[in-house]
């Protein structure tokens, strides 16, 4: 803590050495560390700074996906922090608590950063999120889920030749293989995170229970939704709670969902229940006061067509060109056709609420507020989009799609906010 009250974080990018399974060393990098970063939290209102120290020996930047931020502060690809520099952004938290993330964003580069292992969680909290278990490590448990490819010495694989992308065969949770947690807790919320580059899980208990939804992307729903599955495609997250009895034991599995990048059995996460459980109430049937995202009549609507190339609205990435203008603060509808494979796509410095998929209504898992959506082969989808109210002539933010390999191969636009 400064003394002007702002929060101050050192981040430092390194590389490392991670033994992910007993004797076997993986050279990863991390950030404070050999494999991921710290989770960050801090509460609305409060005004944070970062050092980001760069020892990577090499150029890359940390983005603050999900986070409504002055667009230079955002960490993408304009941002860029060359090896052994600092890069020090610094802005006030004002949105509705989440479960956020960072990120290298690097144009080019990002599969490969993010995979090694530069990610982290960034918890925002309020007082309605306050009001949910929130003991961090105790009934509040960040998931991290990520899948790898391993070669026969145990290094990393970079091996993505797939449409997708980079699909491991091994699940990491938190950094961890074969995870394991014991909850002292009745209700345990989980925190949600798909950290991997191309893989989509569809997230169910191997008991059948049901638990619930409580939080999107970018926010808590307004009320909880109960659910057995929700999916979650690269980037996004989900907060849920899920009821013990003593002694339960379950895991925590991904089911396919006949998406290709949902594709496989996996078990992520065994959970045991201890003999005794700490009692909490039940969650409450509010939990979000804050309205839904909702258009105005005469929104601008802006139609974006994926392509069988890879492209969006049939360009490919460019640092210099401006794609779309958006007036800062305003709401608009964008549709999104794909015409080509699976894709999702992400929008900085926003948050959407989707309206229909195909014209159907979306998911139950689908509802509240997101910044990523996944965007099934075929697919209409449209978002209400409510922008970030930082106005910046010089640097342009991202939409894209969040399958890094796409995204580094030029899927992705830029946009001003004026
Ligand atoms: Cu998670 Cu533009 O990124
Ligand atoms: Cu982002
Ligand atoms: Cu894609």
């Amino acid at each position: 803590i400064e003394s002007d009250g702002t929060k101050h974080f050192s981040l430092t990018m390194e590389p490392g050495t991670t033994e992910f399974f007993p004797g076997e060393i993986t050279d990863t990098w991390g950030i404070n560390g050999s494999y991921l970063g710290p989770t960050i939290r801090v509460s609305r209102g409060d005004k944070v700074s970062f050092d980001v120290v760069n020892k990577l020996g090499e150029t890359s930047t940390l983005h603050w996906h999900g986070m409504m931020l002055p667009p230079a502060m955002d960490g993408g690809p304009h941002q860029m922090i060359e090896a052994g520099e600092t890069w020090s952004p610094h802005w006030t938290i004002d949105q509705p608590s989440a479960t956020t993330w960072y990120h290298p964003h690097l144009h080019g580069k990002t599969a490969q950063h993010v995979y090694r292992g530069l990610a982290g969680m960034f918890i925002i909290d309020d007082e309605d999120s306050k009001k949910l278990p929130s003991n961090y490590g105790v009934d509040d448990i960040p998931l991290i889920v990520q899948d790898k490819l391993f070669t026969s010495d145990g290094q990393l694989s970079e091996d993505d030749d797939t449409p997708y992308g980079m699909l491991g065969d091994e699940i990491l949770v938190n950094g961890t293989y074969d995870p394991f947690l014991k909850v002292t807790a009745s209700q345990v919320r989980f925190r949600l995170l798909n950290g991997s580059n191309a893989r989509a899980y569809n997230f169910g208990f191997t008991d059948g229970r049901s638990f619930q939804l409580v939080a999107n992307d970018a926010g808590l729903l307004n009320e909880p939704v109960t659910l057995e599955r929700f999916m979650l495609s690269p980037g996004e997250r989900a907060e849920i709670v899920v009821a013990f009895e003593p002694e339960e034991e379950t895991i925590l599995r991904s089911y396919s969902s006949g998406a290709g990048i949902t594709n496989g059995e996996f078990d992520l996460l065994k959970i045991v229940a201890d003999s005794e459980l700490t009692g909490s109430s039940p969650i409450s049937k509010q939990l979000s006061s804050i309205e839904p995202i909702e258009v105005p009549a005469d929104a601008k609507v802006r139609q974006f067509k994926l392509t069988m190339e890879n492209e969006i609205n049939d360009k490919l990435m460019d640092m210099y060109r401006i794609d779309e203008v958006v007036p800062a603060g305003t709401k608009e509808i964008w549709e999104i056709h794909n015409f080509g494979s699976e894709h999702n796509f992400h929008i900085h410095d926003a948050a959407f609420r989707v309206l229909d998929i195909n014209d159907k209504e979306p998911p139950e898992y689908a509802r509240g507020r997101k910044d990523t959506v996944f965007i099934p082969h075929g697919a209409s989808v449209r978002i209400a989009v409510e922008f970030g109210n930082y106005t910046d002539l010089n640097y342009p933010l991202m939409y894209h799609c969040h399958l890094l390999k796409h995204e580094d191969e030029g899927m992705m636009d830029q946009f001003l906010l004026v």
